[in-house]
């Protein structure tokens, strides 16, 4: 890949770090010690990670990951315990907010989830294009466990993922299920060991960082919204998209490329 650099640290926060190599960014949760439950302090520093990567034009696909035994656990319970329902409002969304700026980033973004994926963990891992299971990851939305529904966007999101029986068992249990049988409900798309799960999916991310990027960015788009109208409204997304594709470099320079028999180089233009 054209100006490949080596994996170096961009942006070290408290609790998110950001790396990136070549057109792929990495972002990394790290409170090990707390399972990297999602306090105020940790969205903001995801909040500044997402913002961050979302202004780098060389970014073309983001993974985010865990440190530890988890990928993210929840939210976190110990400051969530006290809160007001104003306040418990508020911090929802804020998860809110950042969850739909992951959706909203033009490239894609795959979670690798290594271990625990939790309430809002399993919400976060939602709120990205789609998901890489280590075989010690256990997802699960256990809110009712505590007397609360899920916040950060479960409640829609999952549904939406698995279809709504399955959503509605796994929100109303509030059971745990592992990485085999989140693959079997289309939770995750695949499986692998836990060493190799960061390899996989910065792999993936990689082959997605060599296809047109703004290609890309529309079906993101389109996928995301097209949910959200009747199906003929989608469509008619669609054709006005497909259509605004061919004022761009990118497709001119990737049928050429078909046509010449050689390997495409797009700019995003
Ligand atoms: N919020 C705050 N702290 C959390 C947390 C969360 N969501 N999840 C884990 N932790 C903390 C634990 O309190 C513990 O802290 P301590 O060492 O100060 O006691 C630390 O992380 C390690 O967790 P622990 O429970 O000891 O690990 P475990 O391996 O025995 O169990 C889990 C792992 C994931 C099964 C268990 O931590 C758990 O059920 N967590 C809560 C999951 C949840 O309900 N999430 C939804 C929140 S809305």
């Amino acid at each position: 890949m054209a100006g490949r650099v080596p994996w170096a640290t961009v942006l070290a926060m408290t609790f998110v770090e950001v790396t990136h190599a070549g057109h792929v960014s990495t972002l990394t949760i790290n409170r090990p010690d707390k399972l990297n439950a999602l306090s105020e302090q940790v969205l903001g520093d995801l909040n500044t990670a997402i913002e961050h990567i979302s202004g780098l034009d060389h970014v073309r696909a983001a993974v985010i990951t865990g440190t530890g035994k988890a990928f993210v656990a929840g939210a976190d319970i110990a400051a969530m315990r006290d809160m007001h329902p104003a306040q418990a409002r508020e911090f929802g969304a804020m998860g809110h907010r950042i969850f739909r700026a992951i959706e909203e980033l033009r490239f894609p973004v795959i979670a690798a989830v290594n271990g625990f994926a939790l309430g809002g963990g399993c919400e976060l891992a939602l709120a990205c294009d789609f998901i890489y299971a280590s075989t010690k990851a256990k997802f699960g939305q256990p809110e009712v466990n505590l007397g609360i529904i899920p916040g950060f966007g479960g409640t829609q999101r999952l549904p939406r993922r698995v279809g709504s029986a399955m959503a509605r068992e796994l929100i109303y249990t509030g059971k745990m299920i592992n990485a085999d049988e989140a693959l079997r409900i289309g939770l995750a798309n695949a499986v692998f060991e836990p060493d190799e799960l960061l390899a996989a999916a910065t792999k993936a991310a990689e082959e997605m960082a060599t296809k047109g990027p703004l290609a890309i960015a529309s079906a993101k788009r389109l996928i995301r919204d097209g949910m959200d109208h009747s199906l003929p409204q989608a469509n008619e997304l669609e054709m006005d998209a497909f259509g605004e594709g061919f004022g761009t470099a990118d497709q001119t320079e990737g049928m050429s490329a078909f046509l010449e028999k050689r390997t495409p180089e797009f700019k995003g233009v």
